[in-house]
């Protein structure tokens, strides 16, 4: 498919860069093109059997042929970019658009020293929400006012328009989760944006009409970071116990966490028009479906929570991920007809 915007339909860390860079690989796009809110985003992927998290480039950047690129809605913090850039020698395949919002020293401060924001609503600390202030108050930076970024520097929007009229494949990476959308989430403990698929699309400049699917990933139960409520939440211990706990990519958090929410999920597929759902850390809940490749293989129970989300969301679930490396991925794409 053309187009394939791909989001998070939980809070955030459901695992989206382990299932952007499977289909990296899997379905070789010519641009992966990341919209969402800057660099409070942590995307883990497994790049030559190493670890890495990422925090402004596309999870895609585990195929060395697929072009890179920042949409005007993103928030770039510089330093992060530029590092990230060079952990990878992805000098010649990053493209940043002119217009993408500049988080400075000040931004991380403010976020970082708010008793509400740091206090209350447990924020990454990032500066991206005080970098968005700036923007709508229409004093911040935009990245074409920052000289270490000028090679980078194109217009990312008129570059995706271009790929999907000519048919080329593009992925459109979401971050954070619907339920910590500014709109959609639980406020006042949400994000600085909209994060639901409409506005990746829109961080991006791309419309409605061209876009072929959307992708929303689950996690085979649920997390949380920061404050806000989390229905079904498990006690510390509890969580250990099940081996649900997490810590967060960005700032070493500890996750909350939850059983998997069908009532959450059936909302998730509305509000992004979700067209397909990627499930992740499905060896977590179901050790028996480690590494397992093919869906005939998995145990009994592991099949019936997959039919279970299939009858409650009335959409399909065509990849399941079961292992941190890309290939531990059950891609049902095929025998569902999407490919
Ligand atoms: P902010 O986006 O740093 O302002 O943080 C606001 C809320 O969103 C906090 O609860 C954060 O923990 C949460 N959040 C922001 N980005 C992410 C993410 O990428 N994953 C998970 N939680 C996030
Ligand atoms: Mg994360």
């Amino acid at each position: 498919m053309p187009c394939t915007v791909i989001v998070g339909g939980f809070f955030g860390d459901e695992g989206k860069g382990k299932i952007m860079s499977y289909l990296s690989i899997k379905d070789n796009p010519k641009i992966a093109v990341r919209g969402g809110v800057g660099p409070n985003a942590g995307h883990t992927v497994v790049f030559e059997g190493k670890e890495f998290k990422l925090r402004m480039l596309p999870s895609a950047i585990i195929n060395r042929s697929t072009k890179l690129m920042i949409g005007p809605g993103v928030l770039v913090d510089p330093n992060v970019l530029l590092k990230e850039i060079e952990t990878f020698s992805a000098h010649d395949r990053v493209k940043v658009d002119r217009q993408c919002g500049v988080i400075e020293e000040k931004h991380i401060e403010m976020d970082r020293g708010d008793a509400y924001l740091k206090g209350k609503i447990g924020t990454t600390g990032t500066g991206c929400g005080p970098a968005n202030v700036d923007r709508v108050r229409r004093v911040g930076k935009v990245c074409r006012d920052i000289e270490a970024l000028s090679r980078y520097i194109d217009d990312v929007p008129y570059l995706v328009n271009e790929a999907i009229s000519k048919g080329e494949t593009v992925h459109v990476e979401g971050t954070q989760g619907t339920f910590i959308s500014l709109f959609h989430g639980t406020y006042p403990f949400v994000t600085s944006k909209d994060v639901t698929a409409s506005a990746i699309c829109s961080d991006v400049g791309i419309g409605p009409k061209v876009v072929d699917d959307v992708i929303v990933v689950f996690k085979a139960y649920v997390t949380r970071v920061g404050a806000g409520e989390l229905p079904g939440e498990l006690s510390t211990e509890e969580a250990e116990r099940r081996g649900w706990l997490e810590k967060a990519t960005v700032t070493g958090r500890v996750r909350r966490s939850a059983p998997f929410n069908y009532e959450l999920a059936r909302r998730a597929v509305m509000l992004n028009s979700a067209t397909q759902i990627a499930i992740t850390k499905f060896d977590v809940l179901y050790p028996q479906a480690k590494n397992v490749r093919d869906f005939s293989q998995l145990p009994k129970e592991a099949k019936e929570m997959i039919d279970m989300i299939e009858k409650e969301t009335k959409v399909p679930v065509t990849i399941i991920s079961t292992g941190a490396e890309a290939e531990a991925t059950i891609d049902r794409r095929r025998e569902l007809g999407f490919l």
